[in-house]
């Protein structure tokens, strides 16, 4: 009977990340972090479970009816795995809400899951950079987030390629209610249309608000409103909202990108706890449909946990569609092995010595690895080449006797043997007397 394998790819949706793609991984992360932490924002995390009551209030509704990942655990609990991060966040905030100073600056890089149908873009588990002030006044608060993801996307040279598209959730429920005569509960479905709208293309949407019973003259108003200007907006209509925009474009007259924010009253966001500024970060590149970055304010998510009001803004980065981004224009650089020295292992009796070099180099700060076994130059360095490093230490008979080494180029292929205590000096390029071998 043959055996049955298990397969070694992963789960549907999620990605095995080899050393090569953690290394672009963490690069990425590390680039993020050096800008939110120099705006002062510290790094929080929380679980990856939470009740699934956290999310039920006001995630919305296509994440909690569709794409959750839900578990009961063996003491009856329903939980959910975080499909994003907001509600821990101001869980975590509720908490200690009376201990922290304000504003309440903090950042987070958790994995989030998504139960999706897996596409350019879209994955099932993702990583998401969370940036969030709470507190504070909104004109500056919205501001300083405005000048942080301008400053995150040139941290990666890419500031050249992103419009960013702002609404405001007041406006669009004052012109559903006020304008269309909407229920909340109707304006919520509508919402959801118009945000599916580029994705499921122009029939499924007609078809879709013709569904939830919006009539010619209603769609007419529609289209209208959304391709208005902002200046058409302040004409037209009376919404608290508009107060807030200009507030924002005021703060934002000297950005550095002006003519890349777009208002866009098309802009939803999913979730149902934004009520102020909305935004997201799309890539110019028609090949990257997806917005790289989603958020907004929301005044009242911590009233779900007692009578706590804060107000808050931030947004949330996916890793994929950043990645995507820098692939796209070219802004990745080339990653360089993070092995500076391979020490060979030629013989049994050189062990001592070798071990010696090896622990001097990595005092001194070098990465430095070894074959773990006895074996010729020409196999060891085979594996040194395999593994990137730059230098090989060869441990010849001959340059032992003398005190000496080989370090061999790895990358030019030069040799040169050394006095042992030199060693470190040579690597660093402090030492440039060496004996040429060829
Ligand atoms: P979101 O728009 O759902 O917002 O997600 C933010 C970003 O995460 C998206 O713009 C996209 O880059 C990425 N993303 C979302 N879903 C996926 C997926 N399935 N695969 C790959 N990438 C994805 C939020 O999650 C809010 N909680 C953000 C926020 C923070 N609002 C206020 N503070």
């Amino acid at each position: 009977m043959s055996k049955e394998y298990l397969s070694s790819q992963s789960y549907k949706g999620t990605r095995d990340f080899f050393p090569k793609d953690k290394r672009l991984h963490r690069w990425m992360f590390d680039q993020m972090g050096k800008v939110v932490t120099s705006y002062g924002y510290e790094e929080y995390d929380g679980p990856m479970l939470e009740p699934f009551e956290l999310y039920a209030a006001k995630t919305g509704e296509e994440i909690v009816n569709q794409q959750l990942y839900t578990l009961i655990d063996r003491g009856e609990r329903k939980l959910a795995i975080r499909p994003e991060m907001t509600p821990t966040l101001a869980r975590m905030v509720a908490q200690k809400i009376q201990e922290l100073a304000r504003p309440i600056r903090w950042y987070s890089v958790p994995n989030v899951w998504r139960y999706e149908r897996p596409q350019r873009g879209r994955l099932r588990e993702h990583w998401q950079l969370n940036v969030d002030v709470l507190g504070g006044e909104t004109a500056f608060a919205d501001a300083e987030i405005f000048h942080l993801v301008y400053d995150l996307i040139t941290a990666f040279g890419g500031e050249k390629f992103i419009s960013i598209r702002i609404n405001h959730r007041n406006l669009t429920n004052c012109f559903f209610k006020d304008s269309l005569g909407l229920s909340p509960e109707l304006a919520l479905q509508l919402a959801k249309s118009i945000d599916a709208r580029e994705k499921i293309g122009e029939e499924k949407y007609q078809a879709w608000i013709k569904d939830l019973g919006i009539n010619d003259d209603q769609q007419k108003q529609m289209e209208v409103f959304f391709e208005s200007s902002f200046d058409d907006i302040k004409r037209n209509y009376s919404c608290s909202g508009i107060s807030d925009l200009d507030a924002l474009f005021e703060n934002l007259k000297n950005f550095p990108i002006n003519s890349q924010i777009i208002f866009d009253p098309k802009v939803m966001r999913g979730m149902n706890y934004y009520t102020g500024v909305v935004f997201e970060v799309y890539d110019t590149c028609a090949e990257n449909r997806r917005a790289m970055f989603g958020g907004g304010r929301y005044d009242d998510l911590l009233g779900l946990f007692g009578n706590t009001r804060l107000s808050g803004i931030g947004f949330g980065m996916g890793d994929v569609t950043l990645q995507h981004f820098l692939e796209v224009h070219k802004l990745l650089p080339q990653f360089q092995s993070a092995i500076d020295v391979f020490v060979t292992f030629p013989k049994q009796e050189f062990a001592q010595k070798a071990q010696e070099i090896v622990i001097d180099l990595r005092q001194k700060g070098f990465t430095v690895i070894t074959p773990l076994e006895i074996g010729s130059f020409s196999q060891q360095l085979k594996v040194a080449d395999k593994h990137e490093a730059h230098f090989a230490v060869l441990l010849g008979e001959q340059e032992l006797a003398q005190n000496k080494v080989v370090i061999k180029n790895l990358k030019e292929g030069s040799q040169c043997a050394i006095d042992i205590v030199q060693v470190s000096d040579f690597l660093k390029g402090k030492c440039k007397s060496c004996q040429k071998i060829f």
